[in-house]
């Protein structure tokens, strides 16, 4: 795991951008894992002013989200589908994305179709992840295991109230989701994570030297090959 700590969230998501950019550049027929939330939301921006400053094409290009809400329909604003047309897709020339459908009629088949429509497309080349206060990467929450494949998942109540800023009340918070399984996660050939603010300095603390642990899910990326970690001075302040 390299770790890479700059001083403001600004110079975070240039570093993130620039990774993406040399991965779609290398390989423009790259399979992309993307995510939603806070901390990519300026990485995405830099990804747009490279396509419309002519250094990015992403025709060629297909990306796969960690997640999505259960029972939230697409034109929801909060629906993860919504927030990447809004901050990425509607911006560039992507004509491949895929999110698991919250709204299958067979939740359990939709996860087994996600996983086989990843393996098929030939894995993820680069999966970018955000980091949840409890330790979650995409929605696996701290467990007494690591749950492999893409899954059907209970909402931790800290990820709830996490959420709860993004909707008007709690009760519209969903309290399920399919997300990407560890093993989804750990199969990507290689790993971006960003972590920004003070908010998440204890669980990067945590993630980087506890031990490799179901209840810090986020821990086992110490074991995968070609993680990086891109901190702010803030998320790394308890290291
Ligand atoms: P955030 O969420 O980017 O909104 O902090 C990260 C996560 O829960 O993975």
């Amino acid at each position: 795991m390299i770790v890479h700590v700059f001083e403001s969230k600004d110079q975070v998501a240039k570093a993130a951008g620039a990774i993406f950019a040399a991965q779609i550049l290398k390989k423009p027929d790259s399979i992309l894992g993307l995510a939603t939330g806070s901390t990519p939301i300026e990485t995405y921006a830099e990804l747009v002013k490279m396509y419309k400053a002519g250094i990015l094409d992403f025709s060629k290009a297909k990306t796969f989200n960690l997640d999505e809400y259960v029972g939230l329909p697409a034109s929801h604003p909060e629906s993860y589908i919504s927030f990447m047309r809004r901050n990425l897709f509607d911006h560039i020339n992507l004509k491949e994305y895929h999110l698991p459908n919250g709204l299958a009629k067979d939740l359990e088949q939709e996860c087994r179709d996600y996983e086989n429509t990843i393996k098929q497309a030939g894995g993820i080349d680069l999966q970018l992840l955000g980091i949840g206060n409890n330790g979650h990467i995409g929605f696996n929450e701290p467990n007494d295991h690591f749950v492999y494949s893409t899954n059907r998942v209970k909402l931790a109540e800290s990820t709830i109230k996490a959420n709860r800023r993004f909707f008007d009340s709690e009760d519209q918070v969903p309290r399920e989701a399919l997300s990407m399984g560890i093993g989804t996660i750990m199969q990507a050939k290689s790993i971006l994570m960003i972590c920004l603010g003070e908010g998440k300095a204890e669980v990067v603390e945590k993630m980087i030297n506890g031990p490799v642990d179901p209840k810090v899910p986020a821990s086992i990326l110490r074991t995968h090959h070609h993680v990086t970690v891109l901190l702010d001075q803030a998320a790394a302040s308890k290291l």
